[in-house]
């Protein structure tokens, strides 16, 4: 069981006040906060032994290299990854899924070739593949959602045919919180041949992260939605794809051999790491991880059970209030709008109250089409939330209401 005073004493910015009012922090979505533990880790990395990794033969170098390793091994285990040459580090989820987008278009999408993502993608799982069909003239697919927020798989199955060279979509819906049955989108796909490259950034931190039971292809996530700095990220491919794909940057460190008339690169997973790496992000996720892990994925993921069950039964229990995203699996994410009030003016006074929601679209301007609305305000809960403050948001909102009658 989570200590929840300990836990909420691990992040200092939770003591934090806003407008003289107790810090609510329900944009645990946009990102988390972190505890104190990475950010000792993180200093120490600059006070104790900083210095370039793979560069050098001093004591320095060395000892950021060992720690830079060690961070990729941390994130091997916590994925689940086969080896470590698998786990590459990028500057997040956006840089992973340009990345892949890039060098698996090269190697692998031709004109008409078709590529499936899903309507409630965030745009960094659109906005690359609609680049690389620019580039190449390949052709994007999408899997509808239903009013409840679940992806229709029955039109998915439609969707996939000879001509699809890769499948990406979410674990969980940024928007709507849904958690998409990844199994049902993965195995018809390899039934075909087709790869599916899975876009972790909401899924991660829930517990969700085991990319040898998934069996997917490619999978990415951004340390600082799972307790870590911002800055570092991961694009996990399984080995038989990233070593057939092309480097998407070059420089320093991805490279074996160059000269003028011919380059070499670097064995996985360095070819994809050019230039000097955001090391001391990797070091702190690491240490993010590792605080997960101590915490526990299970009694996190029970603690959040509990947040999402009473959040959504007392929201629901406001007149005037609609829950956008409604499906059986979901992770503690509540999108909401107020009858005939805006998002920012109820995400505006709510501030006031000390409590941060996300207002907006929240980066999927297609899940706003879909119900056709401009946007939601969204409440993005995590383990250290309280009860007490779900109830301080209900009354919040209740306050927001009053006022605009
Ligand atoms: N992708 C982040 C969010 O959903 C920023 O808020």
């Amino acid at each position: 069981m989570i200590d929840i005073d300990v836990v909420r004493s691990d992040f200092p910015v939770l003591q934090k006040k806003v407008y003289g009012k107790p810090l609510i922090y329900f944009d645990n979505g946009a990102t988390t906060q972190k505890p104190l533990c990475v950010l000792d880790e993180v200093r120490k990395v600059y006070t104790d032994y900083n210095g370039n990794v793979h560069r050098g033969v001093h004591a320095m170098s060395d000892q950021t290299s060992e720690a830079y390793e060690g961070a990729r091994e941390k994130v091997r285990s916590f994925i689940n990854a086969a080896g470590r040459e698998e786990v590459v580090f990028t500057s997040g989820t956006t840089g992973s899924i340009n990345a892949i987008a890039y060098s698996f278009g090269e190697r692998y999408i031709n004109q008409g070739d078709e590529i499936i993502v899903s309507e409630m993608e965030h745009h960094a799982n659109i906005v690359p593949w609609q680049i690389l069909c620019q580039r190449k003239g390949s052709v994007l697919k999408v899997i509808p959602f239903n009013d409840r927020g679940d992806l229709n798989l029955e039109e998915y199955l439609k969707l996939l045919s000879p001509k699809t060279r890769i499948v990406a979509v979410t674990q969980v819906s940024n928007a709507l919180g849904t958690i998409v049955p990844l199994k049902e989108i993965i195995e018809p796909a390899h039934a075909m041949g087709i790869p599916v490259l899975v876009d972790g950034a909401q899924g991660v931190q829930h517990g969700f992260a085991d990319v040898q039971s998934l069996d997917c292809d490619f999978y990415v996530f951004s340390g600082h939605k799972i307790y870590g700095p911002t800055g570092i990220g991961v694009m996990y491919g399984k080995e038989k794809w990233l070593s057939g794909l092309p480097p998407y940057q070059g420089g320093g460190d991805m490279v074996d051999r160059v000269t003028f008339e011919k380059t070499t690169y670097n064995e996985l997973p360095f070819k994809f790491e050019a230039g000097t790496m955001n090391y001391a992000g990797a070091i702190g996720l690491g240490r993010a991880l590792d605080y997960v892990k101590e915490l526990g994925r299970d009694e996190i993921s029970d603690r959040e059970k509990t947040l999402l069950a009473y959040a959504t039964e007392r929201l629901s229990s406001i007149q005037g209030l609609r829950i956008f995203g409604q499906s059986d699996r979901k992770i503690c994410t509540i999108s909401f709008l107020l009858d005939n009030i805006h998002q920012y003016d109820t995400g505006m006074i709510l501030d006031k109250l000390g409590i941060a929601v996300r207002t907006g679209t929240h980066c999927a301007q297609p899940v706003m089409e879909h119900y056709g609305i401009e946007g939601t305000v969204r409440a993005s809960l995590c383990f250290y939330n309280t009860i007490g403050e779900i109830d301080a948001l209900g009354t919040g909102i209740e306050k927001v209401i009053s006022m605009f009658s």
